[in-house]
């Protein structure tokens, strides 16, 4: 396509998200924090009349054929979320689905965990919601999506990154039930601290098998607690007490999982009230906490991940910090003092790339909006 000449009917901008505390909690029914942020993917879609499609992605420089006709997985991955979404709203609105065109342009850094996939997936179904007039709810978009992932990208995720990206609300953390989806905006405010991402720039290939693994553990335990506690439904519902019975009943690596998801669970509720009791340095140290369990009895962390979380440890203008997303690479997410980012990233790159020989980059985020229509 000659994306010089293309003119748009709709333009959509669809934001990462990032998540303060709640981590591996959203598949296990429980409380997340997450939030939709400022760094994006723009796509700009044309109707074109025909029964096939042709996306093209800035970044990548190559586009793709889509024939409506034939909705099945590709062997290149970032064509699999668009693909599978439209799959899926061509199974909730049957011969809905007309030709489109379409150019996407991201600025959000891929495998880094703040969601460059559910912000692609939630993009795509936003825009042909819009250009065909589906009346799909937004809640119909986010579960879409989600379905996406897990039959055509293969990781059965949760659904809080859809949620986040869909329902961002500017300055505003979104306090999420994952069971019910009732949720609660929080106010994010963090003054005089600032939230910092430090991306380690490696994702390693674990990633995805590792993240069924642990679904497939935290459902090992579940069903092995139902049987003396019929009345849990979801593993974080489980008090940390009654977990705490099962230690050499259960198999030391489930029972770590299903110690940490209860307690990850319960940290969320108290980060938020420390939150709104302005307690930062509380927040804080729950941020490191989160970490400690996810580095050590959840084991979904890696030792670039550890290495920058250990190295604000001491620093007293650092509140908190702690790997953020499904883990295995991706970003840490730190509380740092507004006066001290410089100095902050300078001496914590520098410490990285001596000790790995890679370079760090930093993400200063701010809270934004959730994927929406915009003018051209
Ligand atoms: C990935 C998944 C989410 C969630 C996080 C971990 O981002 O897509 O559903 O499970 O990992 O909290």
């Amino acid at each position: 396509m000659d994306i010089s000449k293309f003119k748009s009917n709709v333009v959509i901008e669809s934001p990462g998200r990032i998540n303060l505390i709640g981590e591996h909690i959203d598949y296990n029914g429980g409380r997340v924090l997450p939030a939709a942020i400022d760094k994006k993917i723009t796509f700009k879609f044309r109707k074109n009349h025909s029964n096939t499609c042709e996306v093209f992605s800035k970044n990548f420089k190559s586009s793709f054929k889509i024939d409506l006709n034939q909705l099945k997985r590709s062997e290149v991955e970032w064509q699999n979320f668009v693909l599978g979404v439209l799959y899926h709203i061509d199974s909730l609105k049957p011969n809905s689905l007309k030709g489109f065109d379409c150019i996407i342009e991201s600025n959000l850094p891929l495998g880094s965990g703040i969601s460059s996939s559910a912000a692609l997936e939630c993009g795509i179904a936003k825009g042909i919601n819009a250009l065909f007039n589906l009346k799909l709810t937004d809640l119909q978009i986010i579960k879409l999506s989600r379905d996406a992932e897990h039959t055509f990208v293969g990781t059965k995720c949760g659904i809080m990154d859809q949620f986040a990206v869909v329902m961002g609300k500017k300055n505003h953390l979104i306090l999420l039930d994952c069971e019910s989806l009732d949720y609660k905006l929080i106010e994010a405010n963090f003054k005089p601290y600032m939230l910092v991402l430090l991306n380690t720039n490696v994702s390693h290939n674990l990633a995805s098998s590792e993240y069924n693994v642990r679904r497939d553990e935290c459902q090992t335990a579940l069903e092995a607690i139902q049987t003396k506690h019929p009345k849990y439904q979801n593993l974080t519902e489980v008090p940390v007490k009654i977990i705490k019975d099962f230690k050499g009943v259960l198999p030391q690596k489930i029972y770590n999982r299903a110690l940490y998801v209860s307690q990850e669970d319960k940290r969320t509720l108290k980060a938020v009230s420390k939150l709104k009791e302005n307690k930062l340095i509380d927040f804080g140290s729950l941020l490191y906490k989160s970490h400690d369990g996810l580095q050590n009895l959840y084991e979904v962390s890696c030792k670039e991940l550890d290495f920058l979380v250990k190295s604000t440890r001491g620093l007293d203008y650092v509140l908190g910090a702690r790997m953020m997303g499904g883990g295995f690479g991706g970003c840490t997410l730190n509380l740092v003092h507004q006066n001290k980012v410089d100095e902050f990233v300078e001496r914590i790159s520098t410490a990285y790339e001596e000790k790995f020989n890679i370079q760090l980059t930093s993400i200063l985020t701010t809270i934004a909006d959730g994927t929406k229509k915009v003018n051209e």
